[in-house]
Parts: C-alpha cells; structure tokens; sequence
C-alpha cells in the first residue's frame, strides 16, 4: 500500500533520512519508533509531501506519488495527523472537520464520525479551544478521516494525554484497522504502539535498524529498548 525505498532528505547540510526503507501493506497498523530527533517527523513530512526528498521514492498502491505536492498527495489517499494537532481553537468542532472536506464524505461522514467519537457528538458546537487535549487528538484524526483516506499518518497521537484518553484513541486505531485504513503511527507511547501495531520499527539517525511482527517485538522488547530507545 505504501512503500518507501531509500528515502532521503536533507535540511540544508544535514542529512536527515537516509535511505528508509518501509513497505506496508494495505490494512495493517505499522508502529516507527526512536529517540528523539531521529527523523520520524520527517518521514511522515516527506511522504506528505511537506518536505522534498533528495532521493528515493514514495510509492502508494504501486504508484511514484514522490515530489507530488501535498495537495495531491492528500487528494490520493493519504491523510496526515501532525504532531500538536493544529486545531482551529476559533472554529466549532463541526467547522474544524468541514474546513478538510473536499467533497461531501463518503467513507466518513458526519453522523459515522460521531459515532466512532462519541465525546465530539457532545461537544460539536463547542470551538477548538474549549476542547480537552484527548478531544482535540480526536478532532484531529476525525478531520483527516473525512478526505476517506486510504493511508493514515499519526505523528504522536498520544503526546500528553492521560492513560484513560490514550486507551480511546487505541479504540479508535484499532477501529479504523478494521475499516480497511492503512496506518503509520509514530509512537513515544511504546505501550500504546504494542497494542496496537501490527509490525513495529525502529529508526536510527534517519534510517530504520529493527523491523519485526508484534509477537517478535514483544520477546524482545527488553533488548530492543535498551539497545535502541533508552537515551
Ligand atoms: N525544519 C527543519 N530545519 C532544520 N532541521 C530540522 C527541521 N526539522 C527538523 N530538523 C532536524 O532534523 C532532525 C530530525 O527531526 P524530526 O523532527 O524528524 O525528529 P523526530 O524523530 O520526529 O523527533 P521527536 O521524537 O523529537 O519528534 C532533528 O535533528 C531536527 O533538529
Ligand atoms: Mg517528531
């Protein structure tokens, strides 16, 4: 579904991917793991189409959809949950989604949303900034699902979120799994992303070292961690 081959991307000098390799395929949850300023934001901004590579390829379904701009990128399926979740603190709810939508949703509209976030139905005229943070994460996500992407980018979702908010949004990942959509969820939560990935990842200055099934990450988790995690 989507495919990254050696991706590279510099900021000015520094060479900041270099040379990522990933395949996932369609329905599955896959967990990228790392220290802090590995490159994991990046990646998800390179294949958004936010920051240019300087080599390699993005490939959705098969597809060179690398260099597109992201307009075009967001129009082919891929959608993208950025870090801090950039909520319209002046816009109600219901506008902060509409502001996504292209065209009337099909996949996802409104009433479906509510549905797989009960706490927004509640609150729908209620304006960005009057939201909790595990709100605004659920706001975020619902607005990237209705374009009815294929691909789903989650940059930290559970970045300052309380354990309870954090095992709803594992609801939600795991619920949008079953619906079909492909996942790429960044993960300082290692908890979190154990329970719901697939297959987990980790990155190393700019280039993924470990890849393995839940099951195998799981058996060695204790290893994994120390060797590539802890600071
Ligand atoms: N716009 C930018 N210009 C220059 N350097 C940048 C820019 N954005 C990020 N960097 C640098 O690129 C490296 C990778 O950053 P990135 O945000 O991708 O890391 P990350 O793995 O997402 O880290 P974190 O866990 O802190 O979110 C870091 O050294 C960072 O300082
Ligand atoms: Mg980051």
């Amino acid at each position: 579904m989507l495919t990254l081959a050696g991706l590279n991307t510099h900021y000015g000098a520094s060479h900041i991917l270099q040379g990522v390799d990933l395949d996932l395929p369609r329905g599955r949850i896959a967990g990228l793991l790392g220290r802090n300023g590995v490159g994991k934001t990046t990646t998800v901004k390179t294949i958004m189409g936010l920051v240019p590579p300087s080599g390699g390829s993005v490939l959705l379904d098969g597809r060179a959809i690398t260099s597109w701009p992201a307009h075009k990128i967001a129009r082919a399926g891929v959608a993208y949950v950025p870090e801090g979740r950039l909520i319209f603190p002046d816009l109600s709810v219901v506008e902060n989604i509409k502001v996504a939508e292209r065209s009337p949703a099909k996949a996802w509209p409104l009433p479906r949303l509510f549905e797989l976030f009960p706490s927004l139905r509640e609150r729908q005229t209620n304006r960005g900034s009057e939201l909790s943070g595990g709100e605004q994460q659920m706001l975020a996500v619902a607005r990237a699902l209705i374009s009815d992407p294929k691909v789903l980018l989650l940059d930290e979702p559970s970045q300052g979120l309380a354990p309870l908010v954090v095992r709803e949004l594992a609801r939600v990942i795991r619920h949008l799994r079953e619906e079909g959509v492909t996942i790429l969820l960044i993960e300082q939560n290692m908890k979190l992303a154990e329970a719901v990935a697939d297959e987990l990842h980790i990155m190393v200055k700019g280039r993924i070292v470990y890849s393995a099934e839940r099951d195998r990450f799981r058996a060695e988790e204790a290893q994994v961690r120390a060797r590539y995690l802890t600071v």
